[in-house]
């Protein structure tokens, strides 16, 4: 998967400073679908069947996309080129801190309701890469958002270099701040959010940008309208709020003292953040797209926003390696026929877009459960359920879930159907009184640091769950050991093909201070098709940093 570089007209329509509605509502409505799905195919480099018509037939398939980038200056950038597909168009560029999330969020805002861009910059220096998408855009107009603590004068003169139309944004606080910001806006209607650093406040970013609205940030103590805030609301008229979040972000009290104006008040609630965010995205209306950041890197989305707000498309919060239950559900409520994730793919796997589902980490009859040195099996006396023979050539009785062992068996035909051999198993299932004896073993014949390294105490040994098979090179009539096991041919297609069976390879070489384990090529355990083939495309190398849990080089 590439990164989206489909040019998108739909913002070549509003690159004028005067703010005119009815040109900000038609340069805000969603590209037709069909129009998507195709741009959306090319971008993922799969070309699109046949040139007839097929219109409804590819509605149904949707279209997996990703603004990347390593960092938060880099998604911007990669969101602006997007958003931007034609170099010096004269658009308002909206430049702030990369390290003040919150800045961010109402630049964000800001930046959507120009229909201009957000870039940013470090707080001290402006970076090679910012300033070269600044200069390619050739903006009519720079605003910087936030005090000389978030963006100082050195940055301001760098700036002002490549545009002198620069004007600042930036009160004493991130609160006056976002008030000020609302001048750009039509602020007859208001998003409001706590002030604390939530991703629910990106995706309000968003909201408020979709529909022209201001961003405004206020304390979570606040219990009365400040009175810059107050002059907001008499100056525009404001005769709609959204507060965002449970009363701990936005107190009751506030959102009374706001009513009591005479402003219709709606509270959009949601317990998580997961939820808030869905909440969030089911005020946005027919969307055809859903953009998506990360639980583990939410923060790098925020140049995403004016690109999702001109696409009139939500923001969801999920999961890095699955898609959330909540991402799940408005992908499949609505005919959402593009899904672009925000980020690299080491924050945002694969699998967020094609809606592969979270299974637990912790329970023991999970595929993806994570057993390791820093997590023993619940209960330690686990027995698989639902064990069986592989029908493979094996060294015992070796007995291995029913899901492993039937892909065990596809592994073994996929492998002599290469020509590589037969792939047989040594060791499968072993139950918590197996292990015990085998650790202990090695700890009387090869003393503890030894055994530590090569293998796991009862309790935390992924064999205990029956989805991991040790393999052995085979012939018709013998198989060798797990130590010729990599150099053999059977090793090496095993290596490159276990994926396609829903198998890793789980202790690579190089990775002891994650797994705790020396390099074992034999050891292969089951998480699924799906899962595997994402671990695999997103370079993955250990199961721990996959699903983002910490690392367990010891118990
Ligand atoms: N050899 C692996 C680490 C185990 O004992 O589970
Ligand atoms: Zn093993």
């Amino acid at each position: 998967m590439s990164r989206d570089g489909g040019g998108r007209p739909e913002l070549n329509c509003a690159h004028s400073v005067t703010k005119d509605p009815a040109m900000l509502r038609s340069s805000r409505r969603a590209l037709p679908l069909a129009l998507a799905v195709v741009l959306g195919l090319l971008v993922a480099g799969v070309a699109p069947a046949s040139a007839a018509p097929a219109a409804p037939a590819a509605l149904a398939a949707r279209t997996v996309d990703r603004v990347g980038g390593a960092d938060v200056y880099s998604v911007a950038i990669a969101a602006s080129k997007l958003a931007n597909p034609v170099d010096g168009t004269g658009i308002t560029a909206v430049v702030t801190s990369g390290t003040s999330f919150l800045t961010g969020v109402v630049a964000g805002a800001a930046a959507a309701n120009l229909d201009g861009q957000l870039l940013l910059t470090a707080p001290t220096a402006l970076g090679a890469a910012t300033a070269a998408e600044l200069e390619r855009l050739a903006p009519q107009r720079i605003i910087v958002v936030g005090n000389s603590t978030v963006v100082n004068a050195a940055v301001e003169t760098r700036l002002r270099a490549i545009q002198p139309n620069l004007v600042r944004i930036g009160a004493a606080d991130l609160y006056a701040t976002s008030i000020l910001l609302a001048q750009f806006a039509d602020a007859s209607s208001v998003v409001i959010a706590g002030g604390a650093t939530s991703p629910a406040t990106l995706s309000a970013a968003v909201l408020a940008g979709s529909q022209g609205a201001p961003l405004v940030l206020v304390r979570p103590s606040d219990t009365a309208v400040r009175a810059d805030l107050s002059g907001l609301f008499t100056t525009a008229g404001t005769s709609r709020v959204t507060v965002i979040g449970e009363s701990a972000a936005v107190s009751a009290s506030f959102a009374n003292a706001v009513t009591k104006r005479g402003i219709a008040v709606t509270r959009v609630r949601g317990t998580s953040y997961a939820k808030l965010s869905a909440a969030i995205a089911a005020r946005f209306s027919a969307p055809g797209r859903a953009f998506v950041m990360s639980n583990t890197g939410y923060a790098l989305a925020v140049g995403s926003i004016p690109l999702a707000a001109a696409s009139g498309a939500p923001v969801i919060y999920s999961t890095a390696h699955c898609a959330s239950p909540q991402l799940i559900a408005f992908a499949s409520a609505a005919p959402v026929a593009r899904i672009t994730l925000l980020g690299p793919v080491t924050k945002l796997h694969n699998a967020v877009g094609t809606l592969l589902a979270c299974q637990s980490l912790t329970k023991a009859s999970s595929y993806w459960v994570v057993a390791n040195k820093k997590n023993k099996l619940n209960p330690v006396s686990y027995v698989p359920a639902d064990l069986r023979l592989p029908a493979v050539k094996r060294t015992g009785s070796h007995l291995l879930r029913k899901a492993a062992a039937t892909s065990l068996e596809k592994m073994n035909a996929g492998s002599v159907a290469a020509g590589a051999g037969r792939v047989g198993l040594a060791s499968g299932y072993r139950s918590y009184p197996t292990q015990k004896a085998l650790y202990a073993r090695y700890v009387r014949t090869m003393g503890q640091k030894w055994a530590d390294s090569q293998s796991a105490r009862a309790g935390h040994s992924e064999h205990q769950t029956g989805l991991a098979a040790d393999v052995v090179a085979c012939s018709a009539s013998a198989c060798g050991s797990i130590y010729t096991f990599a150099d053999s041919k059977q090793g090496t297609w095993v290596k490159a093909n276990a994926w396609r069976y829903g198998f890793i390879v789980r202790y690579e070489k190089g990775y002891t201070n994650v797994t705790g384990y020396a390099s074992e090529p034999w050891h292969l355990r089951y998480i699924g098709a799906a899962a595997a083939a994402d671990y695999k495309q997103g370079g993955f190398h250990t199961l721990e940093t996959y699903f983002a849990y910490r690392a367990a080089p010891g118990y």
